[in-house]
């Protein structure tokens, strides 16, 4: 994300125009208490939808309702014509090699889940043991720990952790002395959800790759704050999830190198994804079908294809710039609060202001922000040790969006002042 930087010192924003864009998202155009207009600081938990993402997902089910590559007849032809233009949407979006790399999957974390099971399973020759290490970061979202943790309980391999620094970075020289000739994967976030902070992605593949490891990377909150070219980054796999970038729910892709997906065993089995089932035994479908059994979640897999489509036309570098503008913006209010203490400040960051309160709990500022028509998100943001390592339960975290305006992070921070106001 060294690219949102340079998007800004560079002059490629073209401007975006931020009151055109907010038209196109009917829900922000609500009252979420009377009076009270909704300022939505909430994307990074999930981007709100644009018009055209919406028409495309209502239009599937109006005309193109019909099962993917199992009929002759017209709806289903187009709706397959849909689903795998969309395929090719994310082929470009992620600069994959070809559509064979592109998995469909129900989002970030079953990507995930995906290629750390694969690691489980015996019969792919890069099946771990004892003796074997995953790698990852302590900033890491739960997704990107549990299923690594319930990989090393199925095979014995050790899971080890990188440290963070106290402005919640990952420094390579940390990470590199963590590495050694047992580790076999090492899987961490492009952006943090609860900090901001931006890995060295290429850096980390660089070091990983030379004692051998696979790199396994989340892009959730990656793919939505620059353009990602995964060949560049060096990721073995790439995962991301569609809600995250004003598309719908329920809906993702993984990328994997295609040797890799060739190699590796299928994860779950169904319709779709074999070649020919007997009772002696079954064959699997070629990539990307042999990882996406049953029928898949065709509306979404559209409409990801849409906010693809969205995303791209307003530009992406235009959309880096114009958040990495905000967030400069809200870092600079921010300083004005006494008693508020920004938590992640690492350099570069994404759109991410997470912080707490002298003597106000997370939960309660959220509610007064709520009660002003202000959403923030509270909690630990799925990532329990990043809190530990800041000795906090939780946080309160505004995130930004495409449609966010200085207006809005006014509206932030003038609810923080009430709020401080109210519990004196
Ligand atoms: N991972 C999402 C978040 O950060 C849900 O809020």
């Amino acid at each position: 994300m060294t690219e949102v930087v340079s998007a800004v010192s560079s002059g490629a924003d073209r401007g975006l125009d931020v009151e055109a864009i907010r038209r196109e998202f009917p829900a922000l155009h609500q009252e979420v208490h009377p009076g009270k207009p909704l300022v939505y600081l909430d994307s990074a938990a999930t981007a709100l939808k644009p018009q055209s993402v919406i028409d495309a997902v209502v239009s599937v089910y109006a005309q193109d309702c019909a099962n993917i590559h199992r009929a002759v007849h017209a709806l289903s032809q187009r709706a397959t014509a849909r689903y795998e233009a969309a395929r090719e949407k994310v082929v470009r979006f992620l600069g994959a090699e070809s559509r064979e790399e592109i998995v469909f999957t129900s989002g970030t974390t079953d990507g995930l889940n995906l290629v750390a099971m694969a690691f489980a399973n015996p019969a792919w020759d890069r099946c771990l043991g004892e003796g074997d290490e995953v790698l990852v970061t302590e900033l890491e979202h739960h997704s990107d720990i549990v299923p690594w943790q319930l990989l090393c309980a199925r095979t014995g391999a050790t899971l080890r952790v990188v440290p963070i620094t106290p402005a919640g970075e990952v420094r390579l020289e940390d990470f590199q002395a963590k590495l050694n000739e047992h580790t076999k994967v090492v899987a961490f976030a492009h952006v943090s959800n609860s900090l901001g902070t931006v890995l060295p992605v290429k850096a980390m593949a660089e070091l990983a790759h030379q004692v051998g490891a696979l790199v396994v990377v989340d892009g959730a909150q990656g793919v939505v704050h620059a353009r990602v070219d995964v060949q560049d980054l060096g990721a073995d796999f790439y995962a991301f999830s569609g809600h995250k970038i004003y598309g719908p729910t329920g809906i993702g892709a993984l990328y994997g190198k295609r040797a890799l997906l060739e190699a590796m065993p299928p994860w779950r089995g169904g319709g779709d994804m074999i070649d020919r089932v007997s009772f002696a035994g079954s064959t699997w479908n070629d990539l990307p079908y042999k990882f996406e059994a049953g029928t898949p979640n065709i509306a979404g897999v559209i409409g990801m294809g849409a906010a693809i489509d969205y995303m791209e036309g307003l530009g992406l570098e235009a959309i880096a710039a114009h958040e990495a503008r905000l967030l400069a913006y809200g870092t600079k209010r921010f300083a004005e609060l006494d008693g508020v203490r920004l938590i992640g400040t690492a350099e570069p960051k994404a759109g991410v202001l997470a912080f707490v309160m002298d003597g106000i709990h997370p939960t309660d500022a959220g509610s007064f922000l709520d009660a002003d028509g202000v959403a923030i998100r509270t909690g630990h943001h799925c990532a329990q040790p990043v809190m530990d390592h800041y000795g906090v339960t939780g946080t309160a975290r505004a995130s930004l969006g495409v449609y966010n305006t200085e207006a809005d992070l006014d509206a932030l921070i003038e609810g923080l002042k009430k709020v401080q106001s109210i519990f004196g």
